[in-house]
């Protein structure tokens, strides 16, 4: 279900354990997959992911957005013969007339450290760039090795931190 999104914001990934997923765009009729993604992620990563919102409560507010405020990279792997499974979500908010954009990434526990989130945010990368966006800034709580170890491989700059976070910014 594509189309809505030029070819190159897809990508293939191939994991470190061999598996393949593909990396597009979300449209904007499809946000309820991402249902599913949160039912079966844990709640730890949901906790990192979301704080201390729910995540369909978050869903069901930013599906009421406007579609040129936010994009949405899912990583799909085929699990049940041709059914893809949403195990992962890569999301940029645009800060309304600043042209610098806020990132959120989720993958699927029994995605994680397999280099799934560093190719997910290397394409979010991208797509950023080629639709205008010259800042992303991503707030990652300092206990969070593995979204730190993406922020430095992907040379965000440290800016500032609050409390246990850390501020990361990067100019495209
Ligand atoms: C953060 C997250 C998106 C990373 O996705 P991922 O697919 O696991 O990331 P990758 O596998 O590409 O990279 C993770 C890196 O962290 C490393 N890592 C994992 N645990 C680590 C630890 N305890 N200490 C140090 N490094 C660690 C991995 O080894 C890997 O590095 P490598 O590729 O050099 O081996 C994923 O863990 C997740 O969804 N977490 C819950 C939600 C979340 O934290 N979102 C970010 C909020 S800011």
């Amino acid at each position: 279900m594509c189309g809505l999104f030029p070819p190159e914001f897809e990508c293939d990934a191939v994991l470190k354990d061999g598996r393949c997923v593909h990396i597009r765009p979300l449209n904007f009729d499809e946000y309820d997959r991402l249902g599913d993604l949160y039912q079966r992620s844990s709640e730890e990563s949901l906790r990192k992911r979301f704080g201390w919102t729910e995540a369909r409560e978050w869903l069901r507010s930013i599906k009421g957005c406007s579609e040129d405020s936010q994009i949405c990279l899912i990583a799909e792997h085929p699990e049940n013969g041709e059914e893809r499974e949403v195990v992962g979500d890569c999301w940029y908010f645009v800060e309304v007339g600043t042209g610098s954009a806020e990132v959120s990434i989720l993958v699927r526990d029994d995605f994680q450290n397999r280099g799934l989130g560093t190719q997910m945010m290397e394409q979010l990368l991208k797509v950023a760039k080629a639709e205008g966006i010259y800042r992303l800034f991503v707030l990652v709580n300092i206990t969070n090795h593995p979204m730190m170890a993406i922020v430095k491989r992907l040379k965000f700059s440290f800016i500032h931190s609050a409390d246990a976070s850390h501020l990361y910014r990067l100019d495209l």
